[in-house]
């Protein structure tokens, strides 16, 4: 049986959550207090670049399955399930700020006509559940409804076909009841055969922080191997192919890099380091990833510093500023790093990014944004590929030489074939690779 269901925050998580619960045939509400951003999404707007997701924002909103308001007391008193997507943004302290989602409890106990599930989806520190629940039993005064751990595993840019074929699916759930209504609410994913992980709350949280901080640390490994295979003149492709060829390791996540960014890893990392010092346990793998993987980042300026000398003075041009590709988003992308590393040192930046310029310009707005990765790389002494955008995998690079003064490729992602960039006359630099 489908559910009547409110999601609240649109948020990239709310966002997906709301459209992909209608599309499952739940009856969805997507809330936020942001009324331009509830007028887009009634329009069939996405208000964050996702591949594919005003597809299904349009169609379910067609279907009259999926609404969106700025009245969260109707929209939670109407529905049976209620899950908090709001941001949990990091605090000065590192610690993750939970005001917003106070804030939702609070609308909730204010609005609890009837039994509920409340399920938090938002990346919450373990304990949160349980607190959640405390809360609303003091604001009530009553235990008429349940809390529901259900951490989400999307990645941006694939977050549709990753919410539609999940790898499993988490619900921390301590009752009966909820369980059955869960059940419901992903019934479509239990007819294609995805694995539920039933389990209490405290394990849920916790098998989303360690899910991302061993993602992170896999990520750290390799590029740690990387700089070692530098070193000693191996080849990293050939090593990581190779391991992962071992079924116990897996190929994913062992491509290495500038560093891992993005609103989660190096969020979810620091996390799970505090949550060590709270309760008291050792936690030295993490935060060595953690310390790791911002030597990355300044590492590939080293790098670049290495093979054209003093920047100061000089042009590079920067391809790619998104943390990763197919996104618009920079929070903690390697390129704020990068890009802060060459101006301290006297350098002058170029950039270009088919969909994060924009979000850049706030923090850096004195660069020069450029349309195309040709018109960055004019009279530039250095190119700098941070992104791994499709579209620099093909550069035309007879085109780029022309465009550029000098003649040095700084690949970071490793996209481009060494023996064909260096047959058309430029040094080249890779990650963990001659
Ligand atoms: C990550 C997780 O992969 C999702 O499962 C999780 O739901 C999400 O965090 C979250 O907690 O919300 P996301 O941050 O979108 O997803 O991005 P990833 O694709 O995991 O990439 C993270 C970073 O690692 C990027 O900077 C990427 O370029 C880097 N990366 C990834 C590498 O450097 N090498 C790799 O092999 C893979």
């Amino acid at each position: 049986m489908s559910q009547k269901i409110c999601v609240v925050g649109t948020g990239y998580v709310g966002l997906i959550a709301s459209v992909g619960l209608a599309d499952f045939g739940n009856t969805v509400t997507g809330v936020d207090l942001n009324e331009d951003k509830i007028n887009k999404l009634k329009e069939g707007i996405s208000p964050i670049y996702e591949p594919g997701v005003e597809d299904y924002l349009r169609r379910n909103l067609d279907s009259g399955r999926l609404k969106f308001t700025t009245g969260i007391d109707y929209a939670i008193k109407d529905s049976t399930v209620v899950f908090i997507a709001v941001g949990t943004p990091e605090n000065d302290n590192g610690e993750a700020n939970l005001s917003y989602v106070e804030s939702v409890v609070n609308s909730i106990a204010d609005n609890l006509n009837d039994y509920k599930v409340i399920v938090t989806k938002s990346t919450v520190p373990v304990g949160t559940n349980r607190w959640i629940y405390e809360l609303l039993k003091e604001k009530t005064g009553h235990e008429n409804f349940d809390v529901v751990s259900n951490p989400e595993f999307l990645r941006e840019g694939r977050a549709t076909q990753d919410f539609f074929h999940p790898d499993r699916t988490v619900l921390g759930c301590e009752s009966e009841k909820a369980k059955e209504i869960m059940f419901n609410v992903y019934r479509s994913l239990n007819l294609i055969s995805v694995p539920f992980v039933w389990c209490n709350l405290e394990t849920a949280e916790l098998i989303k922080y360690a899910s991302n901080a061993f993602l992170a640390t896999k990520i750290t490994f390799i590029n740690e191997i990387a700089n070692l295979a530098e070193a000693v003149g191996a080849d990293i492709h050939q090593i990581s192919k190779s391991m992962g060829m071992d079924g116990r390791i897996s190929p994913k996540f062992l491509h290495p890099g500038p560093g891992y960014g993005g609103s989660c890893f190096p969020k979810d990392t620091k996390a799970v380091a505090m949550f060590g010092k709270k309760y008291g346990v050792t936690m030295n793998l993490i935060e060595s990833v953690i310390d790791t993987n911002d030597k990355q980042k300044a590492r590939m300026v080293e790098k670049l510093k290495t093979s054209i000398g003093d920047i100061k003075g000089k042009t590079i041009a920067v391809l790619g500023l998104a943390f990763k590709q197919q996104t618009d988003d920079i929070r903690e992308t390697p390129a704020l790093t990068i890009v802060d590393e060459i101006l301290k040192a006297g350098g002058k930046v170029q950039a270009h990014d088919p969909k994060a310029m924009d979000n850049f310009a706030k923090i850096f707005p004195d660069i020069m944004y450029c349309h195309t990765a040709y018109d960055a790389a004019k009279n530039a002494d250095a190119v700098v590929i941070v992104t791994e955008w499709n579209e620099y995998r093909g550069l035309d690079l007879i085109k780029l030489k022309h465009a550029m003064k000098g003649n040095f490729i700084l690949d970071t992602r490793n996209l481009l074939d060494p023996e064909i960039v260096v047959a058309r006359g430029f040094i080249y630099e890779g990650v963990g690779r001659k």
